[in-house]
């Protein structure tokens, strides 16, 4: 039996895009360009963004939420980000991969930050990495950038440090905080960070940090002064149960996703599967038959407690 006609089916991707590179991001920036970034985890969904046009990717340590369930993103584990990194990469090849650098995997020691953050570019296949950083962090950013290393400096709220603010929260929300982020952006863009990215600020703190960068800024609620946005994918998707004002879901995702499951149970009850696909051909089906007719029946079904099952 088939359900075909019924069958929703995906569209005709669009013909692969020239690739984006860290130049021609950087160059378009340069010309006013807004871009828009997502967060991904896997390469199924990295083909998908990149046939949307989708210009940068983020790997982003939400993963430990999004994909593995932990409350917090301080549980990514490294060798899994590094997995991902490379996996986001092989679904979008033309597409600008940004990997973020995992809870202390750059903290604790620098020469270890740099070899990490190397592993990225070369395990994980990603052009560039991000890291949650304050002032004390810029000799770190200016050793990976002395190595040949993109970095992105994530400033503002840093989730990595929820632990010790006793939670989430914006930053830069009275002027001596605000002069203080204005400060830190050009500390960092100073020791060599190729873009940074502000989470949580007020839109003015941005928009002053925006036109004083010598390098673009991607804003995560930080307003819309910023060269590019980036939300969390699943935000996006309706997939998260809760997601911030400035990610407002495109799509119910997870309804959709629940239908489709729910149609799943009632065509494995009613038995409408579709088409099944192998066959044995007549003779082998007449053999089959022949020998089930001769042979004894097997012997689980002699034995009386699996008769029982
Ligand atoms: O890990 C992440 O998804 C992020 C964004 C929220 C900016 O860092």
């Amino acid at each position: 039996m088939s359900n075909s006609a019924a069958t929703p089916q995906p569209a005709d991707p669009p013909a692969p895009r020239a690739a984006v590179t860290l130049r021609s991001l950087l160059k378009s920036a340069r010309a006013g360009e807004r871009f828009a970034c997502l967060t991904c985890y896997d390469a199924t969904t990295a083909r998908w963004l990149e046939a949307a046009g989708i210009p940068l990717l983020l790997v982003g340590d939400t993963a430990a939420e999004m994909v593995l369930g932990y409350p917090s993103t301080i549980h990514a584990p490294l060798e899994f980000m590094l997995t991902i990194t490379a996996a986001v990469k092989r679904g979008a090849p033309r597409t600008l991969v940004m990997a973020d650098m995992p809870f202390l995997s750059y903290q604790a020691d620098e020469a270890e930050g740099v070899r990490n953050a190397g592993r990225f570019l070369t395990e994980g296949t990603a052009d560039l990495v991000k890291l949650e950083v304050d002032r004390s962090f810029a000799p770190l950013v200016q050793k990976m950038a002395r190595a040949g290393i993109p970095v992105v400096a994530h400033i503002g709220s840093r989730p990595q440090q929820a632990k010790l603010t006793g939670g989430y929260a914006a930053s830069g929300r009275n002027a001596t905080t605000a002069l203080a982020l204005v400060e830190e952006a050009h500390i960092l863009i100073d020791a060599g960070a190729t873009m940074l990215l502000i989470e949580a600020c007020p839109e003015e703190v941005a928009a002053t940090i925006v036109a004083q960068a010598s390098v673009p800024v991607i804003g995560c609620g930080a307003g819309r002064a910023c060269h590019g946005q980036v939300v969390v994918l699943h935000d996006l998707l309706g997939l998260s149960h809760w997601q911030p004002g400035f990610a407002r879901p495109e799509v119910q995702l997870g309804e959709t996703l629940m239908a489709a499951a729910q149609g799943w149970i009632s065509r494995v009850r009613s038995g409408a599967l579709g088409e099944h696909p192998y066959s044995m051909a007549a003779n082998e089906s007449a053999k089959f038959q022949a020998a089930l007719d001769t042979e004894p029946s097997a012997p689980a079904a002699a034995s009386p407690r699996a008769a029982q099952r």
